[in-house]
């Protein structure tokens, strides 16, 4: 359902209405300026929800952060306040431990059947969908993700992610395994204990099902950090989860920044896994954490430069769409955006008047208004992280094709960014610019385009364009990644594992591997007394 549902923002997404072209922004000064009068003029849209809950989620209780302390939560449309939440420290996260660990060791969740865990999550996943559209409003208010987004792919995918969960939760057994003597030997997969778990700001409720739902389905409990510049929505749904019967301090939310109670849940000594999704920076400083600890095992989700292949037998138009969509789906903030468009040198000059048609014609706006594509960046510090990049594609001779610019002068819009004749030492073809930034190479043969699309540290998706079957089973087997779109991309179904090789991370997420990263494997062996009957 979520799959038909991205594939209609696809399709919409190629068809932009002439009233709608009121605003699209242009590369000419003159179109940039109305444009950028029309979001500073604009007053933002009133959020149709109501923030009720910033304080901490301990023991299933709502509680301030013991040093009374709190942080703003900023509307990215603007800067300004949405919510002052209470702000975790290493206090709270002991506090948050203790009660997992207690839920854990002495607590029902793990005892009860999984028939039982699995209503649990099935109840808690119509609880979703009934508040849909509130809880879309909450994201689209601390993210500024479009709403129709939100609303109509994200929230129904949370849904199906604990669905598909609380499906595993009962069919989660070990095996029995043959030995050389008279024993009878099985294995038991247990749950790992108490779960440490931090989610990025860019998709805060996918990361967050990605993370509970294996963990919670495998009976576990759970300590989750979000992440500071979207705390909210996280709260709001981890109240209807014990709406529907989760037992007390299975689930714990500390909102927080990364390195005070981030840095104290991946370095506590009663924290028995932990799972990280960001940056790749960050990654290596919660796996230092980890071994100068207790060792707890780590999954980690981290950075991308992926590939976006277009060969030389594409449809160009339906290339520039899908290679648009790759790059600038939720605002180009994806750890798997197809950032790296290389390019057939045959198809290269139709492909890149066209991304920049395209680009142009991108409705950016407020995210509550229906019909806008791209909303503003999450921070300021993203915001300027992604203006440095663009500085730097220019100064290094990158041809800017369109966008380059803010958008307004309020909030963090930054214009659908289009830049040609890239190379592959330039910035803004080598680091993570997690912004709308379209980087275009050209390429002239296979082997030439699999040398270069695999010469980066990360490896986190890739995607290939093409009709031709020889060209799809080369590039399939021959880009170095965790995930391989053909003909598509951001495919992101349940059951479709998904993760990184190299420096793109550790372990992957969702679907039947995701179970393992939360199951200890035990082995039993007795003796069989009668050898006549082994
Ligand atoms: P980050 O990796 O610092 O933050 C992600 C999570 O880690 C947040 O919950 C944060 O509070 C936590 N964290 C930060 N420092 C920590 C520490 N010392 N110990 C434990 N937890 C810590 O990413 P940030 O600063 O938000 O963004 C920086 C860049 O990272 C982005 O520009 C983008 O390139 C990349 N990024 C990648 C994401 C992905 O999905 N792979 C998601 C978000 C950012
Ligand atoms: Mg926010």
């Amino acid at each position: 359902m979520a799959t038909r549902r991205i594939s209609s923002l696809i399709s919409r997404s190629f068809s932009s209405s002439s009233a709608a072209a009121l605003l699209l922004q242009g590369r000419n000064s003159r179109s940039i300026r109305r444009f950028g009068t029309a979001v500073a003029a604009e007053e933002p849209i009133t959020p149709p929800v109501k923030v009720e809950h910033t304080q901490l989620l301990i023991n299933g209780q709502f509680v301030d952060s013991a040093s009374g302390k709190t942080f703003p939560t900023l509307d990215p449309r603007t800067g300004e306040v949405i919510a002052h939440v209470a702000e975790g420290d290493s206090e709270d996260i002991n506090r948050a431990v203790s009660a997992a660990r207690k839920a854990f060791d002495e607590g029902p969740w793990p005892k009860m059947t999984a028939y039982e865990r699995s209503r649990i999550l099935l109840r808690f996943a119509d609880l979703i969908e009934k508040h849909n559209d509130e809880i879309a409003a909450l994201e689209t208010w601390d993210n500024g993700k479009p709403f129709e987004q939100a609303a109509e792919v994200e929230v129904p995918m949370l849904a199906r992610l604990i669905r598909y969960y609380a499906g595993w939760a009962d069919k989660i057994h070990g095996l029995t395994v043959p030995a050389d003597g008279p024993y009878h030997v099985q294995t038991l997969h247990e749950p790992i204990g108490v779960a440490g778990q931090i989610i990025p700001w860019n998709f805060p409720l996918l990361m967050y099902a990605w993370k509970i739902g294996p963990a919670l389905a495998c009976g576990n409990a759970i300590v989750l950090k979000t992440a500071e510049q979207t705390p909210l929505s996280a709260l709001y749904v981890s109240k209807l989860l014990y709406e529907a019967g989760l037992p007390a301090g299975v689930l714990n939310v500390v909102s927080g920044f990364g390195p005070i109670a981030g840095a104290a849940l991946a370095s506590h000594m009663d924290v028995d896994k932990l799972a990280f999704t960001g940056s790749t920076a960050t990654g290596k400083i919660v796996l230092e954490l980890s071994s100068k600890s207790n060792l707890k095992p780590v999954t980690l989700e981290l950075g991308g430069k992926s590939p976006f292949i277009i060969c030389e037998d594409a449809d160009v138009d339906q290339a520039v769409e899908l290679a648009h969509f790759a790059l600038f789906f939720n605002q180009g903030q994806c750890c798997c955006a197809g950032s790296r468009t290389f390019v057939h040198e045959r198809v290269y000059d139709e492909f890149v008047e066209k991304a920049k048609a395209r680009a142009l014609k991108r409705v950016v706006g407020d995210p509550f208004k229906k019909g806008v594509e791209q909303g503003p960046q999450i921070d300021l510090e993203q915001f300027e992280k992604i203006m440095k990049f663009i500085k730097s594609g220019i100064e290094s001779g990158a041809t800017l094709e369109s966008g380059g610019e803010r958008l307004g002068s309020k909030g963090y819009y930054i214009q659908p960014t289009v830049f040609s004749d890239v190379k592959d030492g330039m910035a803004i073809a080598t680091e993570e610019i997690f912004g709308p930034v379209q980087s275009i190479l050209k390429f002239n043969d296979l082997d030439e385009v699999i040398r270069r699309a695999n010469a980066t540290r990360y490896g986190l998706a890739a995607g290939v364009f093409t009709k031709s079957l020889d060209n799809t089973n080369t590039l399939t087997r021959a880009l170095k990644a965790g995930t391989v779109w053909v003909n598509c991309f951001d495919i992101f179904d349940a059951a479709i594992p998904f993760g990184g090789y190299k420096m793109s991370g550790q372990g992957r997420e969702k679907g039947i591997y995701s179970l393992q990263n939360y199951l200890q494997v035990k082995a039993v062996v007795t003796p069989l007394k009668n050898p006549a009957w082994l």
